[in-house]
């Protein structure tokens, strides 16, 4: 059993807390931190059987008896807290993304090379049933030489300004989770973006700097395009499809909805919505994501998603806002000769 300290208990410390707690076999939480803890978290970590929620993060840091942190705060924490927990000899579970900045990136990647510990990324979406069908079977060819690759990305509901401001724009906080998918889908790497954004939900996410609507197209090192559309509001749901066609065929995935049922009635045919949002959607998948974390752990193998796909989205995600700041073409290269 490994013991499991939670850094941040906003909405994706409560996920994980509530996943592992439920569904995970071989961790469980000791302990969860966050510094406006409040007696609503206390009493749900111990509805879940969590021995300690504290303000003080050290608590983890400095506990003997916990081998792995999962690191849950806000973005502007990740590094430090990333490079705090693996120098106290702590394998590591970060949120996405690593860093905005990619300097602080590469020296967590230092960090995590020189202790030998574990590091995983928190790309869920590659622990969804359906996303994995998909990369299952273009990697047994069965779509043959890819051509086009297609992602909807759209959140029912914006989240606040105030997270907003911090979240390093949509291209960082929403879209990574799709230049992600593009990369585990087709098992290529990304040479080119253009991206096309506008801000057609709140005004306010104009005026805070950052925009809630793209369409970002992508030119992959396997030949193949990728195109990506995102809304940071759908008045029907969470919509999460993708699609991978190719010389032999075409793979898709739809949305999950709470059940199949279908009413048929004189007036037409109604089906349900998306599931709402990531915590229903991807529950399993955010049970998935530690489980496989807590086996390379155990069986001294490496994380499925490491440091190296922890930067890659970032790079990308530069090159698409620096694309719609400049109206043109941005190049990975570019990015990197830039940060150099
Ligand atoms: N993988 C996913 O699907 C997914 C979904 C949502 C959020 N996230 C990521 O998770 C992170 C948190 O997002 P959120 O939506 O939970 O935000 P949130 O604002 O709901 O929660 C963040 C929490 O971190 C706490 N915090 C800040 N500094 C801390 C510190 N030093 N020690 C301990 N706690 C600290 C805050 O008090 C807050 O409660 C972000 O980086 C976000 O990108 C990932």
């Amino acid at each position: 059993m490994i013991n499991v300290g939670i850094i941040g208990a906003g909405r994706i410390g409560h996920v994980h807390g509530e996943s592992i707690s439920k569904f995970v076999k071989n961790a469980r939480v000791k302990t969860i931190a966050d510094p406006f803890l409040n007696d609503a978290t206390i009493e749900w970590a111990k509805s879940l059987g969590i021995e300690k929620a504290t303000k003080d993060y050290k608590e983890i840091i400095n506990d003997p008896d916990i081998q792995a942190v999962l690191i849950c705060a806000s973005t502007d924490q990740h590094s430090k807290l990333s490079i705090e927990a693996l120098q106290a000899g702590k394998h590591v579970f970060c949120e996405k993304p690593i860093d905005h900045d990619v300097a602080k990136i590469m020296e967590v990647l230092d960090v995590v090379k020189s202790s030998g510990k574990k590091y995983q990324v928190g790309f869920n979406r590659r622990f969804d049933h359906n996303f994995r069908a998909i990369r299952d079977a273009v990697k047994a060819g069965k779509v043959g030489k890819q051509q086009i690759i297609k992602i909807t990305s759209r959140d029912p509901e914006p989240p606040s300004i105030d997270y907003v401001k911090v979240s390093g724009g949509i291209f960082l906080d929403m879209t990574i989770h799709d230049f992600d998918m593009v990369r585990y889908l087709s098992g290529a790497e990304v040479e080119e973006v253009y991206a096309e954004g506008s801000v057609t939900v709140d005004p306010e996410i104009g005026k805070a700097g950052d925009i809630d609507t793209a369409i970002i197209t992508l030119k992959l090192d396997n030949g193949a395009t990728a195109v990506i559309d995102n809304c940071r509001a759908a008045c029907y749901g969470y919509d999460q499809r993708a699609e991978v066609f190719g010389t032999k065929g075409c793979v898709a995935i739809s949305n999950d909805s709470d059940s199949n049922a279908v009413f048929s009635g004189e007036n037409g045919v109604v089906a349900e919505k998306p599931m709402f949002f990531f915590l229903q959607r991807y529950m399993m998948a955010y049970a998935k994501e530690i489980d496989s974390f807590v086996e390379a752990i155990v069986n001294d193998t490496p994380t499925e998603v490491n440091g190296n796909d922890g930067l890659e989205p970032v790079l990308i995600g530069m090159a698409a806002k620096k694309s719609v700041a400049e109206h043109r073409p941005v190049t990975i290269a570019e990015i990197r000769q830039e940060i150099k």
